[in-house]
């Protein structure tokens, strides 16, 4: 059926006021009441074991991991998970610029040292001055900065330590078209994770935490590292054994640990500096990414088309005409056949058609020469294999 009024968009959390005013007053009403929304947006908050109302077409996640989405679910259900990619990279890019800086003039220690200083000591020059010898360090320039995941943070990451004078190596086996011609130049390619510690002064890490990278750097490999290397973690707790990188430090066998994830056994430790998961909080991560999924969300809506959505194709098709058919359906042969028969059938005529397939989905947006019935998208509809259909013409 054709939707009639404004998409109601259920707002489960805090979302930048940016992103909401991509979404129009007059086409759309979000709110967290909303009875029977048409999508749903959200930053943290759990859906799993939640009723997600038949309505419900998309989800939007203001953020860049879904472990609070049941995805599976919904994609059984042709729901698109939309997400905001790289929203938080730049935030990211700029903590490990100011952790490597931690390290490198050992800021943290230096400032517990300043804070507990006695203001009313006579001598307050003379103890500044004494103990400023314990924290001498070194400079960022000429050093190697290893990269291991050279994706949206880690390519910015290279790029920054580039502009600042470092030499670069970088390591990713799955490295994106998009983020390669992002690279620069000079950025040298190394061939594993082992060359990247044998030859960094310092590493940081930005792949993401699943099977393959759990406990990535470990015991035997940061046996690999200069003594005085620094390795920073701002992906996620469990890439990096915080007890074997406890025990490196205090056989002195490593430098220095910057992470992002404050695990009980790092509190306290020599020469850690752990952040209390920092990376995306700022105002403009925040911003980028509920400005990215509103903006996804209502082409998704209005017109069909899916960028950033964890369990669909990206499918962008521009309108020729005013009458658009979306649907979702499992990727099995002959789908294409039946629904183009069913149109046929109508007597309706495909002006334009895109169908694009993602692992077990698939996702088709066929334009036609004129309206289309209640009873023709009722037919899709009960095609086995089919998951959701959506008449979408154009706003008059
Ligand atoms: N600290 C924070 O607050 C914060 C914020 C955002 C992201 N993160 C973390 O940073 C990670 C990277 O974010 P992103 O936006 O750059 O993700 P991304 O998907 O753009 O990039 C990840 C890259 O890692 C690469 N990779 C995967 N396995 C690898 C391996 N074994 N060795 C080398 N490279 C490998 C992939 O090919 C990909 O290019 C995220 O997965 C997330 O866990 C943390």
């Amino acid at each position: 059926m054709r939707k009639e009024g404004p998409f109601g968009i259920l707002v489960l959390n805090q979302i930048s006021k940016a992103g909401l005013e991509r979404l129009p007053a007059g086409r759309y009403v979000t709110g967290k009441d909303i009875a029977e929304p048409d999508a749903i947006l959200v930053r943290s908050a759990d859906l799993h074991g939640r009723d997600i109302p038949p309505s419900v077409t998309a989800i939007a996640r203001a953020g860049a991991g879904t472990n609070n989405i049941p995805v599976a679910a919904m994609s059984a259900r042709g729901i698109p998970v939309f997400t905001a990619p790289g929203g938080n990279a730049n935030a990211v890019k700029e903590l490990v610029l100011a952790g490597m800086l931690m390290a490198a003039r050992n800021l943290g220690a230096a400032q517990r040292f300043v804070e507990r200083l006695d203001p009313a000591q006579p001598q307050l020059e003379q103890a500044i001055e004494d103990g400023k010898k314990a924290f001498a360090g070194f400079e960022l320039c000429n050093q190697t900065l290893g990269v291991i995941g050279l994706g949206k943070v880690g390519s910015l990451v290279a790029d920054a330590a580039i502009k600042l004078g470092m030499n670069v190596l970088g390591f990713d086996p799955d490295i994106t078209v998009d983020a390669a011609w992002s690279l620069p130049s000079q950025v040298q390619r190394a061939s594993s994770v082992e060359d990247v510690l044998k030859n960094a002064r310092l590493v940081s890490l930005h792949v993401p935490l699943v099977p393959a990278t759990r406990h990535l750097v470990n015991a035997s490999n940061l046996r690999l590292m200069r003594p005085d290397a620094v390795l920073l973690n701002f992906s996620r707790e469990g890439v990096v054994d915080d007890a074997a990188v406890v025990a490196a430090l205090a056989a002195h066998q490593l430098g220095g640990y910057v992470c992002d994830f404050p695990h009980a056994g790092l509190l306290g430790q020599e020469r850690v500096v752990a952040l209390p998961h920092l990376g995306a909080s700022t105002r403009e991560a925040e911003e980028n990414c509920a400005v990215m999924v509103a903006d996804q969300l209502r082409d998704f809506l209005e017109h069909g088309n899916i960028r950033n959505a964890v369990n669909f194709p990206q499918v962008s098709m521009g309108r020729e005409s005013p009458w658009r058919v979306a649907i979702a359906n499992a990727n099995v042969p002959n789908m294409l056949g039946q629904i183009s028969t069913a149109m046929a059938q109508a007597g309706l005529n495909i002006h334009n058609m895109v169908n694009k397939s993602r692992g077990e989905m698939a996702y088709t947006l066929v334009d036609v020469d004129s309206a289309v019935g209640e009873p023709v998208l009722a037919q899709i509809r009960a095609i086995e294999g089919v998951l959701s259909v959506r008449y979408l013409p154009a706003a008059p």
